[in-house]
């Protein structure tokens, strides 16, 4: 069955009333499209545990910095809904740049300390950005599910303290990274690399995990964190924006590994830049 596109939230208000009424879950699958693995098994899993899965298309430039991609971002709705069609999505909701950011549109969500290390000082405004866009679509939606990867594991603890915070009556729900053959974490960027910088990439998951080897004994943090730093650079990343072992929950750095920590890295490779996490203990 074809799932509709609907580009309105009234539309989408309409839409998922009577599901509502009639008892149905409802889970909620947000992406900015170009999707892959990592998205339909989000879809999937929303299919698995709720009656309905609703996915969003909207690529979201208040998340963009200013020399970011918004402009370049993959399009391709015609793939995406076949994709969705495959993942038994129920239903797509791709709304214009306006219908989510009408003019006078004024307001944001931010959301602090946990966006302080990691990616959020590397990209101003870009959390706050994500913030605002999930928390309207939550809203608008009202799922009683909502499903994020742990690719984007500082988004996904971000999105659900904004959910505790604001008292939203929905459940967020992380997925496992979805990974290639050779380990790098799937993602809509990847298709930037060129041949060379592609085969570059898999460095990054193997030295996340070793390195979640060797800190898991408990000892100096740093130490593993600066060979960690230098073997990127020896594997041709250009620029490590950071290498961090971080608790999970608060995502404060961390001098020695715990129980609930993460190492977490941002690198460059040509004009992409990557990101991945991997769990120490
Ligand atoms: P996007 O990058 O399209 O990702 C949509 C969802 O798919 C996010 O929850 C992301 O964590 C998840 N995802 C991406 N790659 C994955 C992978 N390899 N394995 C598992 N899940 C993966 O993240 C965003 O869009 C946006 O910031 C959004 C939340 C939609 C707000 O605009």
């Amino acid at each position: 069955m074809r799932a509709p596109v609907l580009r309105s939230i009234a539309d989408l208000r309409a839409a998922l009333a009577p599901w509502r009424r009639a008892g149905e879950t409802i889970g909620l699958v947000p992406t900015m499209g170009a999707l892959h693995e990592g998205h339909l098994s989000l879809v999937r899993l929303a299919k698995a545990e709720c009656r309905r899965a609703v996915a969003t298309i909207f690529v979201n430039p208040s998340q963009f910095g200013a020399n970011e991609d918004l402009s370049a971002y993959p399009r391709d709705e015609a793939a995406d809904r076949k994709l969705l069609d495959g993942a038994e999505a129920d239903l797509l909701f791709a709304p214009a740049v306006g219908e989510i950011y009408p003019p006078g549109f004024a307001t944001t969500v931010s959301v602090a300390g946990l966006t302080d290390h990691l990616c959020g000082p590397h990209r101003p405004g870009h959390f706050a950005g994500v913030a605002t866009v999930v928390t309207k679509l939550l809203v608008q939606a009202l799922p009683d599910r909502a499903y994020f990867g742990e690719k984007d594991f500082q988004q996904l603890q971000v999105i659900r303290r904004l959910a505790t915070d604001l008292d939203l009556p929905v459940l967020i729900r992380g997925g496992a990274t979805i990974r290639d053959a050779d380990g790098l974490a799937l993602s809509s960027r990847n298709r930037y690399l060129s041949v060379d910088a592609r085969a570059k990439a898999a460095a990054l998951p193997r030295l996340l995990r070793e390195a979640a080897g060797r800190l898991a004994d408990g000892g100096d943090a740093e130490a593993v964190l600066n060979e960690v730093r230098q073997d990127m650079a020896k594997a041709g990343f250009t620029r490590v924006d950071y290498v961090t072992l971080a608790d999970e929950a608060a995502l404060q750095p961390l001098a020695h590994a715990k129980a609930g920590s993460r190492i977490f890295a941002a690198v460059w490779l040509e004009r992409t830049r990557l990101i991945d996490n991997w769990p120490v203990m």
